[in-house]
């Protein structure tokens, strides 16, 4: 079964057709929100609002633990996670999606692991590639199909949050060779990884990241790029879970 964890601007669904709301209690707490059991012509899927309905959770809030936790228990076997992200590389303007193949975490303080021993010793999972490759393929096929403009591949840089970086850190971030930066795709990705869940992520850049583009930045510009690529994050989603 395929979840979506919803991100910025992408706290609602209702073009889904609702079957159950499931609220979980994990062994970590709970997750953002009750799961939205839907169906897809004959598939369910699982919806997951990663900052919670209302957007009441920042980056750094998020039980990210209590969220994968959740979905591994109901079921899901794969996980399309939906990031608003700042471009840095000149390819990532904004309005354009992105299939990150990279991750560079620059989070601190979040519970990052399960700490699972496995036959006695922690268990380090591989993590050379963040993003299941055929899921990659997949999104990429299904934003060909849609029709809309992307960057098939990316380094993204997982900042902490929930401020903006400086001009400074933008740069280091370019020097360190990451395209775009998002504040949620860690740990998420590898909470996934150590349950055994097949993870990718659909970004769309929303901004130029701080100092790249004009003196500040406008939330409100943030915000209306973010709400104008909704249907096409939708649209996208669509054509994904039906392949
Ligand atoms: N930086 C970090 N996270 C973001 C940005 C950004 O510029 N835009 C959207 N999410």
């Amino acid at each position: 079964m395929l979840a979506i964890i919803g991100g910025s601007g992408l706290n609602q669904f209702p073009e889904l057709e609702i079957v159950s709301e499931k609220k979980i209690t994990t062994p970590y707490g709970d997750c953002s929100a009750p799961l939205t059991i839907a169906k897809l012509k004959d598939r369910h899927l699982v919806f997951l609002p990663r900052h919670g309905h209302g957007h009441k959770l920042p980056p750094h809030q998020i039980n990210y633990r209590a969220n994968i936790w959740a979905l591994k228990e109901i079921g899901v076997t794969r996980v399309l996670a939906v990031n608003a992200v700042g471009g840095i590389d000149s390819g990532m303007e904004p309005g354009m999606f992105v299939v990150p193949h990279q991750i560079i975490d620059y989070t601190y303080g979040r519970e990052q692991s399960y700490n699972f021993l496995t036959d006695g010793y922690i268990n380090h999972i591989d993590f050379t590639h963040p993003y299941s490759q055929s899921m990659r393929q997949q999104l990429i096929a299904s934003l060909l199909a849609a029709n809309l403009p992307f960057q098939k591949q990316g380094v993204y840089a997982c900042t902490q949050g929930p401020r903006l970086e400086t001009a400074a850190e933008v740069l280091r971030l370019q020097r360190d060779g990451c395209d775009l930066v998002g504040m949620t795709a860690m740990p998420e990705a590898a909470l996934a990884r150590e349950l055994g869940l097949e993870y990718a992520a659909l970004c769309l850049v929303v901004n130029w990241a701080a100092g790249l583009a004009g003196d500040e930045l406008s939330i409100d510009e943030i915000m209306q790029t973010l709400a104008a690529g909704m249907a096409d994050i939708k649209k996208t989603i669509f054509i994904f879970a039906n392949q």
